[in-house]
C-alpha cells in the first residue's frame, strides 16, 4: 500500500508509521509526505528517511480551493493508495475532499464524535470526561465527521492538565494509527458503497483497539 502523508507538525505518527514499517509490522510504503508549514519537523524526519517531502505555504494562494489544488497536485504525483492525515492540522476543502472519498483517512485525539475540533484534551477536562481517547476516521466534508473507524480509549487521571493527557493518548494514538494502517493494507478495512466495511460487512461501530 502505497501511503501519502500529510503533516503540519511534530510528525510522531509519521515516525510510528515508518518505525512500524522498518520493522516489518506494516505492509506499505510511504510515498511522500506533504505539508502546509515549509518548517514542519514532519519534513525532516521524511527526509532523513529518504521520502520525498514538499511543502506549500498557504498565503502563496488566493484561497483554500486553489492551495488544495496545487498541493493534492503534488500527492497525485506520487500515486498513492491512501493519504493519511498524520497532525495535519488546515482544513481540507470540499472539492479536494470529495475527489478522494474513501482513499483519505485522519487521526483525531478524542472519541469522535465527542470533542472535534482543536484543543480536544482540554475541551475532555473542561467537560469533566473519565474516559478519553483517539480515532481514526475516513474523511469526508465534514469537519473531523467521517465514518470512524477505529477508537482506543484512554482514562483521564486525577491531577491532569491538557498536557499530560494529550502525552498520555498521543502514546496510544502510534499504535491505533498503525494497527488501522495494518487493516487497510490487509484488505480488512475496505470502503465500499459509501460506507466502511470490516471483513466484507458494513461496519456497525468503530473498532476498538
Ligand atoms: C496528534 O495528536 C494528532 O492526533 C493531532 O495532532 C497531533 C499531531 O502529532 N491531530 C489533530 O488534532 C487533527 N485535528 P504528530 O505531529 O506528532 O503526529
Amino acid at each position: 500500500m502505497r501511503l501519502a502523508i500529510l503533516a503540519s507538525g511534530r510528525g510522531s505518527n509519521l515516525l510510528a508509521i515508518l518505525e512500524a514499517i522498518a520493522r516489518g509490522e506494516l505492509d506499505a510504503t510511504v510515498v511522500g509526505v506533504f505539508s502546509d508549514r515549509r518548517a514542519a519537523p514532519a519534513l525532516v524526519h521524511a527526509r532523513n528517511a529518504g521520502i520525498r517531502a514538499q511543502s506549500l505555504a498557504p498565503r502563496e494562494f488566493a484561497s483554500r480551493t486553489d492551495f488544495d489544488e496545487h498541493l493534492f497536485s503534488l500527492v497525485d504525483a506520487v500515486q498513492p493508495d491512501l493519504i493519511v492525515c498524520a497532525g495535519y492540522m488546515r482544513l481540507i476543502s470540499d472539492p479536494a475532499v470529495a475527489a478522494r472519498t474513501g482513499r483519505m483517512i485522519n487521526i483525531h485525539p478524542s472519541l469522535l464524535p465527542e470533542f472535534k475540533g482543536l484543543r480536544t484534551h482540554q475541551q475532555a477536562l473542561d467537560a469533566g470526561a473519565s474516559v478519553h481517547g483517539a480515532s481514526v476516521h475516513f474523511v469526508t466534508s465534514e469537519l473531523d465527521g467521517g465514518p470512524v473507524i477505529t477508537q482506543v480509549r484512554v482514562p483521564v487521571e486525577r491531577g491532569d492538565d491538557a498536557a499530560t493527557l494529550a502525552e498520555r493518548v498521543l502514546q496510544r494514538e502510534h499504535p491505533l494509527l498503525v494497527a488501522t494502517l495494518r487493516e487497510l493494507a490487509g484488505g480488512r478495512i475496505a470502503w465500499i458503497d459509501h460506507g466502511v466495511h470490516f471483513n466484507g460487512h458494513p461496519l456497525a461501530a468503530p473498532l476498538q483497539l
